[in-house]
């Protein structure tokens, strides 16, 4: 798995999706630049979120609201009280961890176990086996599950107490090792604020500090009246957005996975107060559906439902999805009630309430999110789509199977050789196709070579122009899964290329 993850981080440099940022002088922890491939991949993802939420639903439209927030935000969004890490560092490697994450790490490793249990009982029992039940009633399972109840039991009372010493006594006790040193020599645990401050202002006694947003969602909070009074919307409706977040976290590591500047796709739909659990259920649904809609099979996610409850939630759930370093939250899905909202009016002193015509009454509106790491959503189509076949010939060939509608470029048309016209051909289909999709000219190596870089760049159609062209003005074009080729008129291109890139 490890292998693969590597392969994927080394694919991706090649290939111009991602560098670290600042390479030049040897990066920057955590910090990521998306090449000439990746800034349109991550664009295309994008707008392909932006037109399943915004575009294609009448109750739900966009903003782009600042980075820059008015500070009391992050007092009213509990940001400043809350936004903290358990943090604890190891003596002997120096190196400092989210404790909550080392226990929760631990309990990966249990539930590891149990899968190991399960495919050999699996083995055993063969059709008859029944995994449910092999879950509820086989003594060791039950046993690990049982231990990893009361952990991460334990871990959350004591987060929610704030009792830090409980937690290094966790750690202790389950003889949690450093995954650098290998020892136990735990220094205590500490809180640690992950919003980056900065100040406006040019002189420093009237400069007023502000932070970063670590998150989108509350410039839409504090937006909801200006939307939904110019917006005209009615109850219930949603305000999307795109755009960077900040966090200083601690524990960044996997790549885009976890990064100190990333970007957020998110969308508050605000509900009447009462029927925020049938939307928090018709959300999670929809937002399923939409990461299904990209084919790469209902067994790369899963949901996990939290037991334990942030403050301001009565429901939330992720979507995780399998990545190279196993199931990790992709995406978020919080009934957040009327925290938000309410905690803004009592801050800033002015009423966000909404009036019912049909209830004929005013109230705070609950809120159900959804919020999805743009990067994150990145690594796991790219993790995905990245694959090695063996082949008949015996060679293998890299091949990045990347969704159609998310290719970078479309289409490479490539003159079978440098002369006879070919290339004018080429370069006319090419005037002809860029006012639809991306598209390039490729004339180096022998034309087999030509595809195997096509495949690796993940674009789904290369587009042939041989001397037949010349004649019946025809091309072959050759499709990236499949390698299957087929000979098509050159009028009939554009339309083959838009059916398949259509959503
Ligand atoms: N408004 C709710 C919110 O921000 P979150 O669970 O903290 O909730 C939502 O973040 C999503 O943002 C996550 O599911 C993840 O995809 C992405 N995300 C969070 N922190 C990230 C980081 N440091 N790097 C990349 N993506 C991150």
């Amino acid at each position: 798995q490890e292998d693969i993850f590597k392969k994927v981080v080394a694919h991706a440099k090649e290939y111009g999706y991602v560098f670290q940022s600042s390479e030049i002088y040897d990066g920057l922890s955590a910090v990521y630049d998306y090449g000439q491939n990746g800034a349109e991949l991550k664009k295309n993802i994008r707008d392909y979120w932006w037109k399943a939420m915004v575009q294609l639903h009448e109750n739900i439209v966009g903003i782009d609201a600042a980075i820059f927030m008015h500070p009391t935000t992050w007092k009213a969004s509990g940001h400043v009280d809350a936004f903290n890490d358990p943090l604890i560092d190891n003596k002997d490697s120096k190196k400092r961890y989210r404790a909550d994450v080392l226990v929760e790490d631990h309990c990966a490793k249990i539930e590891g176990k149990i899968e190991k249990e399960v495919k050999k009982a699996a083995k055993r029992f063969g059709d008859a086996f029944d995994k449910d039940q092999f879950l509820a009633t086989n003594p060791r399972v039950v046993k690990y599950q049982e231990q990893i109840d009361g952990i991460l039991k334990r871990l959350g009372k004591s987060l929610e107490n704030e009792d830090l010493a409980d937690v290094k006594a966790l750690i202790e006790e389950l003889g949690i090792v450093c995954p650098i040193s290998g020892s136990k020599n735990w220094t205590d645990v500490k809180q640690f604020n992950l919003m980056f401050g900065t100040k406006l202002g040019a002189s420093a006694d009237s400069a007023m500090d502000l932070y970063l947003r670590p998150e989108t969602a509350q410039g839409i909070f504090v937006n909801f009246l200006n939307v939904q009074k110019t917006g005209r919307m009615k109850i219930p409706f949603g305000i999307a957005q795109t755009g960077k977040a900040f966090r200083n976290e601690i524990v960044a590591r996997q790549f885009v996975f976890r990064m100190r500047e990333f970007e957020q796709m998110e969308m508050q739909f605000f509900v009447r107060p009462g029927s925020q659990k049938e939307w928090y259920e018709k959300w999670k649904e929809t937002r399923l559906k939409w990461h299904l809609s990209l084919g790469f099979g209902a067994d790369n996610y899963r949901f996990h439902d939290h037991e334990k409850l942030a403050h301001y939630a009565d429901a939330a759930a992720d979507i995780e999805f399998k990545f190279p370093f196993g199931f990790k939250e992709l995406e978020g899905i919080h009934s957040r009630t009327d925290f938000d909202l309410s905690s803004h009016e009592k801050f800033s002193g002015k009423k966000l309430q909404y009036f019912d015509p049909e209830l004929n009454e005013s109230y705070v509106p609950y809120v159900v999110e959804t919020s999805i790491g743009l990067d994150r959503m990145f690594l796991a189509i790219f993790s995905k789509a990245l694959q090695e076949e063996e082949l008949e010939n015996g060679s293998t060939r890299t091949v990045l199977k990347l969704p159609a509608v998310l290719a970078p470029t479309k289409a490479a048309v490539l003159p079978l050789v440098k002369k006879d016209g070919l290339p004018d051909l080429a370069h006319k289909i090419i005037e002809d196709l860029r006012w639809d999709f991306n598209v390039i000219y490729d004339e180096k190596d022998a034309v087999g070579r030509r595809y195997r870089r096509q495949d690796a760049n993940g674009t789904p159609f290369c587009i042939t122009v041989d001397h037949q062209s010349l004649e019946d003005n025809t091309v072959t074009i050759r499709h990236r899964d499949t390698m299957a080729q087929e000979r098509v008129a050159i009028d009939a291109v554009r339309a083959m290329i838009k059916e398949a890139v259509d959503i």
